[in-house]
């Protein structure tokens, strides 16, 4: 059943299209990551238990979800749970994952309404099989949806990610698939979690971190990093919108000199 559901969504990488690797639009970003960050300090600081927190936190995703297509975004990969994050009391772990699945139940309708399609990336196989199957289904449900890719990173690590991706490739090599010197940037790019997803363009953090804790180490190469004071479950369409905004003015030099300035 889970390897039927796997082969459905087509969650196996092998499978995935090449990744594209056009720049997003002259306009804003293709490819939109949230690290949703502030949920506790929200909550504590309204005298409310953390929890209260991750679920006020639902319903900032869901504003923003419904904005994305709205400002051109076609992916959003949101960071519900970091690999850190199981080092959290067993309370607040259990509560999180209760979310995942009340979340995955009572959306999916809604999101297949509004033409999302969920993917999860992370280790989403070692999750609790409850959680585990609940993801895969949301999956198979929306998969058939183009206007967003909702992309959840659960049980995500970008240093999970890249084990996972060299072994892999270490696997191809060792099945004589792959020779050594065929592993190249485009490779390693087929094997990741994101594999046939657009660029990361934009890496939005809430409630003012200056840290990446761990969130895609190798897409976020390039990407261009916003930070908000604001905590995540005070996150609406605006805050969306002015992170945009803010992304259309910024250069993007990829490392060169603009033609202006030549
Ligand atoms: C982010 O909010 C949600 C998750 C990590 C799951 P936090 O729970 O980290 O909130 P703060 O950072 O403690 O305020
Ligand atoms: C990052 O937030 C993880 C998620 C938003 C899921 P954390 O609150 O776990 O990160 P740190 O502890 O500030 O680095
Ligand atoms: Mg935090």
């Amino acid at each position: 059943m889970l390897e039927n559901l796997r082969r459905l969504v087509g969650l196996n990488h092998e499978s995935a299209p090449a990744p594209a690797k056009v720049p997003a639009p002259a306009g804003g970003p293709r490819h939109v990551g949230v690290i949703m960050d502030g949920n506790g300090r929200w909550a504590q600081r309204r005298g409310l238990p953390r929890t209260a927190g991750h679920k006020a936190g639902v319903e900032a995703l869901r504003a923003v979800v419904k904005a994305c297509p709205d400002l051109g975004i076609e992916v959003l990969t949101a960071y519900a749970f970091s690999t850190e994050n199981w080092t959290r009391p067993k309370d607040e772990v259990d509560f999180l994952m209760y979310l995942i699945v009340e979340y995955c139940r009572r959306e999916v309708n809604t999101l297949n309404e509004n033409g999302v399609r969920i993917n999860a990336i992370g280790r989403i196989d070692e999750l609790p099989a409850l959680q585990r199957d609940e993801i895969y289904q949301a999956m198979e449900k929306t998969r058939h949806n183009t206007r967003l890719v909702l992309n959840l990173a659960v049980n995500y690590g970008g240093h999970a990610e890249l084990v996972d991706t060299m072994r892999a490739i270490a696997a191809e090599v060792a099945a004589g698939k792959v020779r050594p010197e065929e592993i190249n940037e485009d490779l390693i790019r087929t094997h990741l979690y994101t594999a046939g997803l657009p660029e990361l363009d934009l890496v939005i953090r809430t409630a003012g971190e200056m840290r990446l804790s761990n969130f895609m180490l190798w897409q976020a190469s390039y990407s261009e990093f916003w930070v908000t004071d604001v905590a995540w479950p005070d996150v609406t369409r605006e805050v969306l919108e002015q992170a945009v905004l803010e992304y259309k003015r910024r250069d993007r030099r990829f490392g060169t000199v603009l033609q202006q300035s030549r």
